[in-house]
């Protein structure tokens, strides 16, 4: 057994903070939940959504914070040593997995973001027509090369930030990140709500037509909730187990899920204002941001600033959650096989890099090769966000709602009883009941059953 006390903690609450909310608030906030938002009628879909994050979202995220901070391990081993004889570290070894998956496949789109960022210093996409955008982004990620090396610049990034640890790096660079990160959205929300004919996409924002609230959309809600909310594959577990123990786990999850919240919020605000004000499609689907953002900002005064401030803000976004993907995978190797981390994060990035690699020629060359009409970046999109993430969430609660005993769940979440943690018994009926409920019918829909 390794000594407790040679783990590294989160140096204080505002990079606790930083890095957690960093994780949450990432492409899923500003490129999908914009886009789902325009797919399912607006404002009804926020209200709904709000109330899946308050009501579930919360008490998951709380689950994995708490069963970290408990065992002060990787997502693996602490399954191992809260129940040494249970089959329960295959859970922990689940989230090992999918973050590998996910880390391959959302480094393409994170990549594609600093190939936008070079874009918009050469104006590239300034003067033309939407036709000729849409093609442009076509033929670019189309391009094996091109999608691979940034990719690639994209994991090395996020490989030197995990390699320089968890208060040096990880810690360091979020609490940078995510202020600046804030900055940058407001300019462009300020930028979005003084356009002319903005106030249609308020509208489209703020009035709900909840006839278009279906099963369907509610199960979109949730699962949008699961993946913006990093929940279901213990990142939240690796995390909390580098929170130190006299923090207040229940305020941390408060704070996270109301930051993550609010900067979809305020994507939305950014982005559908402008939508409105240039004509374009709210419901334009995933490319929103590479096809029709490009539209709207070719077309406006100062336009290749605010595209160039856009994408960094993208990037940054997608920054800060790569480096909890793959700090999952870190802490596993360094504490599970006993690599040191720069030998951990070397290994981990390199065998993740080859899969990064065929999940971007599978929008070019590698298109033909697909597995029940899925090519590789759609498969490992789909095994991860529809089938292992909500598998993995609903173990997480079940283990906490019914293996935990109430007494060492209540003492973890009030500090060995130093805080009050009210909302206990409101939690541990979500945690029991209602989450695992609402996570099974994510998964059905999922898989298409519903
Ligand atoms: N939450 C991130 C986003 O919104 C993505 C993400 C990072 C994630 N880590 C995760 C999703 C872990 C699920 C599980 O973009």
């Amino acid at each position: 057994m390794e000594n407790i006390s040679s783990r590294e903690n989160f140096g204080s609450k505002f990079g606790i903070w930083a890095v957690a909310a960093g994780s949450a608030v990432g492409l899923g906030n500003i490129w999908r939940f914009p886009y789902l938002t325009g797919k399912n009628g607006g404002a009804a879909f926020i209200i709904l959504y709000l109330f899946i994050v308050v009501f579930i979202g919360l008490s998951a995220m709380l689950c994995e914070l708490a069963i970290g901070r408990r065992a002060q391990k990787n997502s693996f081993g602490a399954f191992k040593l809260l129940s040494p004889n249970g089959k329960w570290h295959y859970v922990g070894l689940l989230g090992v997995v999918a973050s590998f998956m996910i880390f391959s496949f959302y480094s393409n789109v994170a990549g594609w973001t600093l190939e936008y960022i070079w874009q918009s210093v050469t104006g590239a996409f300034m003067g033309k027509s939407n036709q000729q955008l849409s093609q442009s982004f076509n033929l670019f990620i189309a391009n094996g090369p091109r999608t691979i090396f940034w990719t690639l610049v994209f994991m090395l990034m996020t490989a030197f930030i995990v390699m320089s640890g968890i208060t040096k790096g990880i810690e360091k660079y979020s609490k940078i990140m995510m202020p600046a990160l804030f900055v940058i959205i407001l300019i462009l929300d300020i930028k979005a709500l003084t356009l002319e004919g903005s106030n249609k996409g308020l509208e489209f924002l703020l009035y709900p037509d909840f006839s278009k609230i279906t099963a369907g959309v509610v199960v979109d809600a949730l699962g949008q909730a699961f993946f913006s909310l990093s929940l279901g594959m213990g990142v939240l577990i690796t995390y909390g187990s580098y929170i130190g123990k006299k923090d207040n786990l229940g305020s941390t999850a408060l704070s996270v899920s109301l930051t993550d919240t609010l900067v979809a919020l305020l994507a939305g605000v950014m982005i559908f204002p402008a939508a409105f004000a240039f004509g374009i499609q709210a419901d334009a689907g995933p490319g929103l941001a590479f096809i029709s953002l490009p539209a709207i900002f070719q077309q406006m005064a100062g336009g290749q600033v605010f595209a160039f401030l856009f994408f960094v803000l993208l990037a940054i976004a997608a920054l800060t959650s790569t480096i909890s993907l793959l700090e999952v995978v870190v802490a596993y190797f360094v504490e599970e096989l006993k690599m040191t981390r720069k030998k951990a994060t070397l290994i981990a990035v390199a065998s993740m890099s080859l899969l990064g690699i065929l999940s971007s020629l599978s929008f070019g060359p590698l298109k033909e090769i697909t597995l029940f009409g899925k090519t590789i970046f759609d498969l490992l999109e789909f095994t991860s966000s529809n089938l292992l993430l909500p598998i993995g969430g609903l173990f997480i609660v079940l283990f906490v709602g019914w293996f935990f005993t109430t007494k060492e769940l209540q003492l973890e979440l009030s500090n060995n009883g130093s805080l009050k943690a009210r909302f206990f018994p409101v939690f541990l009926f979500i945690v029991k009941f209602i989450a695992p409920l609402a996570i099974i019918l994510v998964f059905l829909n999922g898989l298409g059953l519903f």
